[in-house]
């Protein structure tokens, strides 16, 4: 495997291409296979599949928002309130940052962060057909990384995202990161792909796999154990194999190659699930005398 600078280049250079494309199906060109992050070929049908409201879908995204990269639906698991302030990690096209502003509302507000130029410039071209369908404008986009948030201490009530922890070179940091930028007693309403076992070591050094979501994912074990050690609590991790079985259903070639490299026996689904993590950044001072 590349080293973490590397990784991280190729990380934006491939969902750069994507943005340009306009389609997740556009293919590491790095790579020797044609896969794909996630295979949507229908990006609507996978966001029906993975629990989003096709009518929420219609009347509030702008075109192009989806770009079928999902493996979850943090939207849902986020019981946003109005006036809330949300983050939403690696926020691509915009997909869960403009699902989640009308449920914030005018006194809320949706901060996306991403890496890739090409993403955030599609996303916030889309805040124009955002605002016309909606009438609201409280959604920005910012650009940066996740192990270094442009998102000030305590000023966040929820931190969202989906499908992107995995591709962090520094796992650990990003969990740090979100705690920080959490206010006592905010929330994480997180989807992402997660390990239940390691993979094979001919996958786990495979760059289309990292790039796929795959092979960068954390076991099930260490993320509980890095969401801890950032001083999160509460912690819940809830496998969605529905979501699995949507992203592996058709001829995806990322998928095909991964399973043609597993052990004989044994499916993706066995070594990899997509989970709803949920945790709590606990209240300052619950106590009284825990205050320092
Ligand atoms: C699989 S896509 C998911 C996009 C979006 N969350 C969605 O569901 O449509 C991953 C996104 O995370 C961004 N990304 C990956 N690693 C990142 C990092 N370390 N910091 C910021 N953004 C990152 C990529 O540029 C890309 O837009």
């Amino acid at each position: 495997m590349n080293n973490a600078t590397d990784l991280r280049a190729t990380v934006r250079e491939e969902y750069g291409a994507m943005a340009r494309a306009g389609s997740s199906c556009c293919g590491p060109s790095t790579s020797s296979t044609n896969g794909c992050c996630a295979p949507a070929a229908n990006p609507d049908a996978l966001a029906a599949a993975i629990g989003y409201d096709a009518k929420e879908l219609a009347t509030i995204l702008p075109e192009g928002a989806n770009l079928g990269l999902s493996c979850g639906n943090p939207g849902a698991i986020a019981a946003l309130k109005p006036g809330e302030v949300v983050l939403d990690l690696g926020s691509g096209a915009g997909f869960d940052a403009f699902l989640c502003g009308p449920k914030v509302g005018t006194k809320g507000q949706v901060i996306g962060v991403d890496m890739t130029p090409d993403m955030l410039a599609r996303a916030r071209n889309n805040l124009i057909g955002y605002t016309q369908r909606t009438g609201l404008a409280n959604i920005e986009f910012r650009m940066g990384e996740i192990e270094h948030l442009p998102v000030a201490d305590a000023s966040v009530d929820v931190v969202i995202s989906n499908c992107v922890i995995n591709l962090s070179t520094d796992k650990p940091q990003v969990w740090r990161e979100i705690a920080r930028v959490l206010k006592p007693g905010g929330r994480v309403a997180v989807s992402d792909m997660v390990l239940l076992k390691p993979l094979p070591d001919n996958l786990k050094n495979a760059v289309e796999a990292y790039v796929g979501c795959i092979s960068g994912a954390s076991v099930v074990d260490d993320l509980r154990r890095m969401m801890i050690n950032a001083g999160l609590a509460t912690v819940r991790l809830e496998s969605k194999a529905a979501y699995v079985a949507a992203l592996t259903a058709g001829d995806d070639p990322l998928y095909r190659n991964v399973a043609a490299a597993l052990p004989p026996g044994t499916t993706p689904a066995d070594y990899i699930t997509s989970m709803d993590i949920r945790a709590v950044k606990p209240a300052a001072c619950c106590a009284p005398g825990c205050c320092p």
